[in-house]
């Protein structure tokens, strides 16, 4: 009787997130625009309130399946400049936009980004990684910070003085500490909650800007 019940309530909230989802504005609206994924408002709203992209940039942009950031970061920088995308899960081609599939935890990953690059420097590192969400704080924030931190790491290797890092982060066990660093590295920082971001979600997007020397 307890597992009936159990399944029952399990069954109710999948229906009521999937409501959530098939309601969602954003959703219906990638869908009419040719996005791959709601996230591309996100960027776009990011994008017109702090001027991320300009034409003919190089951008790397992580953890970028199914493809809606790499889809709205083409077409801000063509017809010049380069997107180099990456995630651990493969990615349908998008015209203009080259693709490494591979876990960005592992150095493998890492090397053959900066193998892609060769000698060009980067001008702007997106980054919208997320673990698998367990539910548990104590498991999820170390994993996200991890990516996080790589992130950051990945930046100071190749992004160019001057260069700009935006990246979605969580609030939580480490954040304070990350944002004290890119206050350090960067000439300036922001924080923004674009209105595509769930309210209930605990993620927020950091810009840094104007990499120091
Ligand atoms: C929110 S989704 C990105 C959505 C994407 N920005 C878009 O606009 O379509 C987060 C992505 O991070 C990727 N990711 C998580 N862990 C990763 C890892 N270790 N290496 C590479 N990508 C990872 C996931 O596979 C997932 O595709």
């Amino acid at each position: 009787m307890a597992k009936i019940s159990k399944s029952k309530s399990k069954s109710k909230s999948s229906q009521s997130w999937l409501k959530e989802h098939r309601d969602d504005i954003y959703v219906r609206q990638s869908k009419a625009d040719g996005y791959r994924s709601r996230a591309a408002y996100k960027l776009l709203e990011l994008n017109k309130k702090d001027k991320l992209f300009k034409k003919g940039m190089t951008v790397v942009d992580l953890g970028a399946a199914p493809g809606g950031w790499s889809q709205v970061a083409v077409n801000l920088i063509q017809p010049k400049g380069m997107i180099l995308a990456t995630d651990i899960l493969d990615m349908t081609a998008i015209p203009g936009v080259e693709f490494v599939q591979g876990d960005f935890t592992e150095e493998s990953c890492f090397n053959e980004l900066l193998a892609r690059l060769g000698e060009r420097s980067v001008d702007l590192v997106i980054s919208d990684m997320a673990p698998n969400i367990s539910g548990m704080a104590a498991i999820d924030q170390p994993r996200a910070m991890h990516l996080i931190d790589l992130a950051v790491d990945f930046a100071e290797k190749k992004l160019q003085k001057g260069g700009s890092l935006m990246m979605k982060v969580f609030q939580g066990e480490g954040f304070e500490g990350l944002l004290k660093q890119l206050r350090a590295d960067y000439q300036t920082v922001l924080s923004r909650k674009p209105d595509a971001s769930r309210a209930r979600s605990k993620e927020i997007y950091l810009i840094a800007k104007g990499k120091k020397a």
